[in-house]
């Protein structure tokens, strides 16, 4: 494992993007998974940059995701959402494969058997990740097994909170349930990051780093 420290979040973005493109450019089809949210918004511009700069090169690669809410798709708050408005909509070369978790639907067991299906394709070379306030991992809240694999998790309030903090949502509005990769599959890439920026993440960060491999703290 490697730490590294960086001064600010502009930093924190430009350690995350090499760890990327070196991805890129390392395989001839690179697969990446990859979380959304307020640690990596400055990473997604750093790539969307290069892209369209013609300075990186992404249409031989396969793109999944971590996670999904339970909620429309069009929603402000969904991967979906993030994905198309701070990445794939922006970027002037798309991607081999875009594989999303659909949240819509009905059919829950159905659409993780399907998503099942499709990260057993596209083993992940790099997975990128993000800490929770609780150091949770996906919607691997604390608690949840070291072995879970994609399934269907409530969120504790603290997510909920975090969720509702980032979106500008009501705690009504909030969605409360994801479909999320599990720890297991997590730890199945040949690389994972995870970056963290901000004092509401220090204790997550110091359970993750100076406590005990435990359960209670599934980043750790
Ligand atoms: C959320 C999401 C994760 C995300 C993490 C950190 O609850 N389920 O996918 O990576 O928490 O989010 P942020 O980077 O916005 O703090």
């Amino acid at each position: 494992m490697k730490i590294i420290k960086t001064k600010d979040y502009a930093e924190l973005s430009q350690e995350v993007f090499k760890v990327i493109k070196e991805t890129l450019e390392t395989y001839d089809e690179p697969s990446i998974n990859t979380t959304t949210g307020a640690s990596y918004d400055g990473t997604f511009e750093l790539l969307v940059q290069a892209i369209n700069a013609g300075e990186l090169k992404i249409a031989h690669s396969i793109w999944t995701n971590l996670d999904e809410y339970i909620a429309e798709r069009d929603k402000s708050f969904t991967v979906y959402t993030y994905m198309h408005k701070k990445f794939y909509d922006l970027i002037k070369e798309k991607p081999k494969y875009i594989g999303l978790i659909d949240g819509s639907v009905s059919d829950i067991q159905g659409e993780i058997d399907r998503y099942n299906e499709v990260l057993k394709k596209y083993p992940r070379d790099l997975q990128i990740v993000g800490l929770g306030v609780n150091a949770h991992l996906g919607a691997n809240e604390p608690g949840t097994s070291f072995d879970s694999r994609l399934f269907l998790a409530n969120s504790v309030e603290s997510t909920i909170q975090s969720t509702m903090q980032y979106h500008g949502l009501t705690r009504e509005e909030a969605p409360t349930q994801m479909i999320t990769m599990g720890l297991a599959d997590i730890m199945e890439a040949n690389h994972n990051v995870v970056a963290s920026s901000g004092v509401r993440k220090a204790q997550a960060v110091r359970d993750t780093l100076e406590g005990p491999i435990h359960e209670d703290c599934p980043a750790s």
